[in-house]
């Protein structure tokens, strides 16, 4: 990969070891791309933050790192495993006292207090046509489909090496014609629900390896529909961008995805509802006001009988308070846990859980990898846990 003078000399450390090893990290990168250069990003998004995936290690790299390390480029970060503004009484305080530690480093280094998988909701919407350097899989995959950024599906350490340099190689899925269908689903089912929309997007995934999937047969998605392909494309593949055909394609890989196949994964990943023994986690990705006003109008005037957890953005909470959504949720029993992500944390231990309910395709594939049973159930289903 050419670098410039300056490059070169940042990558040796003229100008501080953060920097230069930044520089190494993206030389890496680039050279796995096939990169001929690096190019200047807009905006970063970092992944990384959640002690529970981080542990101890990654929390001294990060101190020692964030001493001199420095965002140039504007940068949003990832969710906390816990609500660090106000825990629940269950989690163990070590736990709480390194995530603390994490989310200093990360305010050290000038990154923004979003601690959000959905950035493009509120802290960090590049406009169309911007290449930024976003990790978080679901994140990523929604800002090339659905907002025309271009990003990579970056990992948590090459998107803090872009947002400390400002700047990303130039391949993947920055190049134009990885942009194009690889492989193409013809949907021949009726979505009904984002749950479906998400369904179609990981059986896509499963079977391609191809930068974009195309779909055909459907309607465009709505922006919840579109957040539940984005998380389930992420969970199940390596591919970093969807779009939505009109025709089918020509010289490309192609599987059709009936009804049948629809209602029979829908089956493997939801089970029977029952009251005993379980939590609810809603929010993966991060719940914005819509999905909010959705739930509160489902459950108004009713309790939750189980614990019921919902994730979503400080920002957003401070909007959904405005708007009297905090409050009226809160009077159902329904935690709100500011930017937190319990999906990856291991909440069914510190409260003795046994199976989670949730109305994301993601949760479900993560936390069944953790040997948790975890339950596919849409929002109409979990209202029933109401009383
Ligand atoms: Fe967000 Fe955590 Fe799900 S980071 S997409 S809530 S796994």
């Amino acid at each position: 990969m050419h670098l410039t003078g300056e490059e070169e000399r940042a990558l040796d450390g003229e100008y501080g070891e953060a920097l230069g090893a930044a520089y190494r990290v993206l030389v890496a990168v680039g050279g796995l791309l096939d990169a001929p250069r690096l190019i200047p990003v807009k905006s970063a998004h970092v992944s990384g933050v959640n002690y529970a995936n981080m542990g101890d290690a990654g929390l001294e790299f990060l101190e020692e790192f964030s001493r001199e390390a420095r965002v140039s480029v504007p940068t949003t970060v990832n969710p906390c495993g816990v609500d660090v503004w106000s825990p629940g009484p269950y989690i163990p305080g070590s736990f709480l006292e390194k995530q603390r530690r994490i989310v200093d480093a990360y305010l050290r280094m000038g990154c923004r207090e979003s601690f959000s998988c959905i950035p493009y909701e509120s802290e960090n919407r590049p406009p169309p046509g911007s290449h930024v350097s976003w990790a978080e899989s679901s994140a990523s995959i929604y800002a090339n489909s659905i907002l025309g950024v271009w990003t990579n599906r970056e990992s948590g350490l090459s998107a803090l090496a872009s947002a400390v340099t400002g700047k990303t190689p130039e391949g993947g899925i920055h190049i134009e014609e990885n942009r194009r269908p690889g492989y193409q689903l013809i949907v021949d089912a009726r979505l009904d629900d984002p749950i479906d929309y998400g369904l179609a997007a990981y059986y896509a995934a499963g079977k391609t390896s191809a930068y974009t999937i195309s779909f055909q047969g459907i309607p465009e998605p709505g922006p919840q529909a579109a957040k539940q392909m984005a998380a389930a494309i992420g969970a199940a593949g390596s591919s970093s961008m969807f779009v939505i055909s009109g025709e089918r394609l020509k010289g490309v890989d192609v599987d059709v995805f009936s009804g049948e196949q629809l209602s029979r994964l829908r089956m493997e990943l939801g089970g029977p509802l029952e009251v005993e023994g379980s939590i609810v986690i809603l929010g993966c990705p991060f719940y914005g006001l819509e999905e909010m006003r959705s739930l509160s109008a489902m459950v108004e005037g009713r309790v939750a009988r189980v614990p019921t957890f919902l994730q979503t953005s400080k920002s957003i909470y401070g909007e959904a308070e405005e708007l009297g959504l905090v409050d009226s949720l809160s009077s159902s029993g329904v935690t709100i846990l500011k930017g937190a992500c319990y999906t990856l944390a291991p909440i069914d231990r510190w409260i003795g859980a046994d199976h989670v309910y949730t109305d994301s395709i993601k949760a479900v594939h993560y936390m069944r990898m953790r040997r948790i049973d975890a339950r596919l159930a849409s929002l109409r289903e979990i209202a029933l846990l109401f009383t």
